[in-house]
């Protein structure tokens, strides 16, 4: 499938996974909207992806306020002219163990991370809608799918994200919506060298390049197949 011309939004876009992925769909020819709380970092990105030569916005907001992001998403879509792609990727990471992370911070991860999908997903809803047809690509984890030590918040955000996303996929498919769950393992971020996962060598580690070309390539698949789930490893870390 072309994505010349169609229109993006990438939530966390102004760096890491997000920003990578933005890149990638404007160098299809996506017009591309991004997301966030740091507008310096989602300015200099904007200046990059338009220098690709596609239309490009952004708007500052954080996903776990929902009338927030109703009002940032109508913003991006009136700006691209509607919502054909959804890239659900803003998320923190924070770790610790069970005892010793704050109730507060325990909750903010399950905020960011499952909220902020569900309510970024309902208010792209009615655009895909009246379009016929759309793509929403939920970035879970590894962490979904096991839970582990000094990881209970964020695995259980991501376990949840997992669930939200094959609901959804269950009741829009039908309305040629692809809903797309993907659960990647370590990737070379700010998030993932902060929490000791990964030192981020190149030769060895994922980079945000590689999450954003598999991206890329499943959203490219004709429109009658849809990837479901999938996972995306180091070779040999
Ligand atoms: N890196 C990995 O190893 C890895 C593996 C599996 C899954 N993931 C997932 O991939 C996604 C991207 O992670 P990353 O590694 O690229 O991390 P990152 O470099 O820390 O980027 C996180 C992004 O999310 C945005 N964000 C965080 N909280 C937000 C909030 N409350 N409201 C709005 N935006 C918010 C940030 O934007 P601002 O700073 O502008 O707010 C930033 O753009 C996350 O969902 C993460 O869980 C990452």
């Amino acid at each position: 499938m072309d994505l010349k011309g169609k229109n993006a939004i990438v939530t966390g876009g102004g760096k890491g996974l997000g920003k990578a992925v933005a890149l990638a769909l404007a160098n299809e020819g996506a017009n591309v909207a991004i997301t966030g709380r740091n507008e310096e970092n989602l300015k200099n990105t904007v200046a990059e992806l338009e220098q690709l030569g596609v239309k490009s916005a952004y708007a500052v907001f954080n996903v776990d306020q929902e009338a927030e992001v109703q009002k940032g998403i109508a913003d991006l879509a009136g700006k691209l002219g509607s919502v054909d792609i959804l890239i659900n990727n803003a998320g923190i990471g924070n770790m610790g163990k069970l005892e010793d992370m704050s109730s507060d911070v325990w909750e903010q991860v399950i905020k960011t991370n499952l909220f902020g999908v569900y309510y970024a997903s309902k208010a792209v809803y009615p655009f895909m809608k009246e379009n016929g047809q759309g793509d929403i690509v939920n970035v879970a984890s590894t962490a979904g799918l096991k839970g582990g030590g000094g990881m209970s918040a964020y695995a259980a955000s991501k376990a949840a994200v997992i669930s939200l996303s094959q609901s959804m996929m269950a009741e829009w498919r039908k309305q040629n919506i692809r809903v797309i769950t993907l659960t990647p393992s370590t990737i070379a971020s700010d998030m993932s060298i902060g929490a000791g996962l990964t030192d981020g060598n190149p030769d060895k580690v994922l980079q945000p390049e590689d999450f954003a070309e598999w991206v890329r390539d499943i959203l490219k698949m004709n429109r009658r197949a849809l990837i479901a789930n999938g996972s995306i490893f180091s070779t040999n870390p």
